[in-house]
């Protein structure tokens, strides 16, 4: 009987991950006898499940992290490559031997998504980060491979702000909330990290508190959040006649480096697994 090479995706909870959908849609587009499975692990159960997959029990070749568990597996891996220790996080894992190796693959999603949608996305200018949570972390270390003049990272909390700012220290510099509207005027690039563009308790506010009009003339606007695909800060910047990037892609393309360690091929993010995932996306959301 041949072997079937299985990935997984662990978090808690899990039923809502697009990863299955992709990495099928990939398995079946290459004739690749793999699956791909979803796995419902708590924080409780994640010790346990790390002690099998490192003695092969499971029969998984690897898989992804994503919440709760990115930082927590981070510090439970057996190694860790230099970009995780970059993020300080993981959301791909794999086995040498009875070891774990963990990276993360988030940073080069995000900056994958843009090299394809807006491909001068990076000609240099101000970078502006809304948000310092764990996908902020990805995101300014994407950036600080590009050549940005200076890397603003505008957070709620301002400390948040400034642990990610000293954390890369280099051109990248922390912004309070309040001082968003003046660090942002002129920029080239803006991303948001924040989960204001998912909305909340009507009435309550989902954009950023600055005048997006103020961006540099062919600024490139781009939301981390793909649920919805169209959020209310990607509206506001396209109607001011920015160039504007949704966050599927990101999601996509941290997929491409994972697929291609477990199943031996690396596969294309193009329109139709786009297609496919936004199918979904409206059946399931
Ligand atoms: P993740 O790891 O996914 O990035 P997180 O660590 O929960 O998630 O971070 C969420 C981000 O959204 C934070 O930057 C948070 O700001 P605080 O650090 O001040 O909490 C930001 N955020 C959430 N709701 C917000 C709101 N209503 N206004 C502004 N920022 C908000």
């Amino acid at each position: 009987m041949a072997i079937i090479r299985t990935a997984f995706v662990i978090g808690h909870p899990i039923g809502h991950s697009r990863s299955p959908l992709i990495h099928r849609t990939w398995l079946a587009r290459h004739g690749i006898a793999g699956d791909y499975r979803a796995v419902d692990v708590t924080s409780e159960k994640l010790p346990d499940f790390l002690a099998r997959l490192r003695a092969g029990e499971d029969g998984f070749v690897g898989g992804n992290v994503t919440l709760p568990h990115k930082e927590a597996v981070f510090q439970l891996a057996d190694h860790r490559d230099g970009i995780a220790e970059e993020i300080g996080a993981v959301n791909t894992l794999w086995r040498e031997g009875d070891r774990i190796c963990a990276t993360n693959t988030d940073a080069y999603g995000f900056a994958a998504n843009l090299d394809q949608q807006a491909p001068d996305w990076d000609r240099g200018g101000i970078a502006v980060v809304l948000g310092a949570g764990g996908a902020s972390r990805a995101v300014v270390q994407a950036l600080s491979k590009r050549p940005f003049e200076e890397i603003r990272i505008a957070n709620r909390t301002y400390e948040r702000a400034e642990a990610i700012a000293t954390r890369f220290g280099g051109r990248s510099v922390a912004i309070r909330w309040e001082a968003l509207a003046e660090a942002a005027a002129g920029a080239a690039f803006l991303v948001n990290t924040t989960s204001l563009s998912m909305g909340g308790p009507p009435g309550q506010q989902t954009l950023p508190p600055m005048d997006l009009s103020r961006l540099a003339d062919g600024a490139v606007v781009n939301d981390i959040v793909y649920t919805p695909l169209v959020t209310p800060l990607l509206e506001a910047a396209a109607a001011c006649g920015h160039r504007v990037v949704d966050g599927l892609g990101m999601l996509l393309h941290q997929a491409v480096p994972g697929f291609t360690r477990w199943f031996g091929t690396r596969p294309d993010v193009d329109a139709a697994l786009r297609r496919t995932v936004i199918e979904d996306l409206a059946g399931r959301s």
